[in-house]
């Protein structure tokens, strides 16, 4: 799965026996080296995710791998370096006002895991692939919300409450939605930008490069999926 136009089309494009799906969002089954796939385009925000992630369930997806780009949050994190998330937070609910902790969703738990094996299988499909580029490659908190974050202290506030490495709009949202659907996932994220003033500038000028990266993750997990 993917947000974006950019963050899918270099994998769209290597698939064979590609077969259009109807849903909510781009939905296509096809092979990739040789594996069944089935890939998203979910569009940008919480709720687009959740609807195909239950698409892509109905389509037949076993597991959910969510490939894309992100703010960095965690100091020491720069452009180019990738986070893999081990907990999952939507930074945009506020029950507070009900006595719950910001960022819980009512009923929900406090935060979302990815599914242990899956997630071992990725980061290490990460590290191989990045690391010898020169790319730092961590585990860490992803925090999920339907925001562009383009403000330095909207960042340090996200780092202080939630000690979150990255920040975008998608992955906590197939956090949840996995999690009701009985389906392993988890979520892979090149740093765009630092989630400052710069960010919408930096932003649509790193997509390109990670949409080359995210292709190459495709083709190593479809072969050791
Ligand atoms: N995705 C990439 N960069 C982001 C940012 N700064 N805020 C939210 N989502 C993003």
């Amino acid at each position: 799965m993917g947000a974006m136009e950019d963050e899918v089309r270099l994998i769209r494009a290597d698939l064979d026996e590609v077969e259009e799906l109807d849903g909510s969002c781009e939905l296509l089954r096809g092979r990739l080296d040789g594996t069944a796939v089935v890939l998203a385009q979910c569009g940008i925000g919480k709720v687009n995710t959740a609807l195909a992630a239950s698409a892509m369930v109905q389509a037949g997806a076993t597991s959910i791998v969510f490939t894309g780009v992100a703010g960095a949050v965690a100091a020491g994190l720069k452009i180019g370096d990738v986070v893999v998330g081990n907990r999952f937070i939507q930074h945009d609910a506020d029950d507070t006002a009900f006595g719950h902790p910001i960022g819980v969703v009512p009923g929900e738990p406090p935060f979302w895991e990815p599914d242990p094996d899956l997630f071992a299988t990725v980061f290490d499909a990460v590290r191989t692939l990045d690391e010898p580029r020169g790319h730092r490659v961590v585990a860490g908190t992803i925090v999920s919300g339907d925001q562009f974050i383009a403000q330095a202290e909207k960042v340090a506030w996200l780092r202080a409450t939630f000690e979150a490495s990255a920040v975008e709009m998608e992955g906590a949202a197939l956090a949840q939605a996995a999690h009701h659907l009985g389906v392993p996932f988890a979520v892979v994220r090149i740093l765009s930008d630092s989630g400052d003033g710069d960010a919408a500038v930096d932003f649509p000028a790193f997509l390109n490069d990670a949409a080359h990266r995210g292709r190459d993750l495709a083709h190593v997990l479809a072969r050791v999926l």
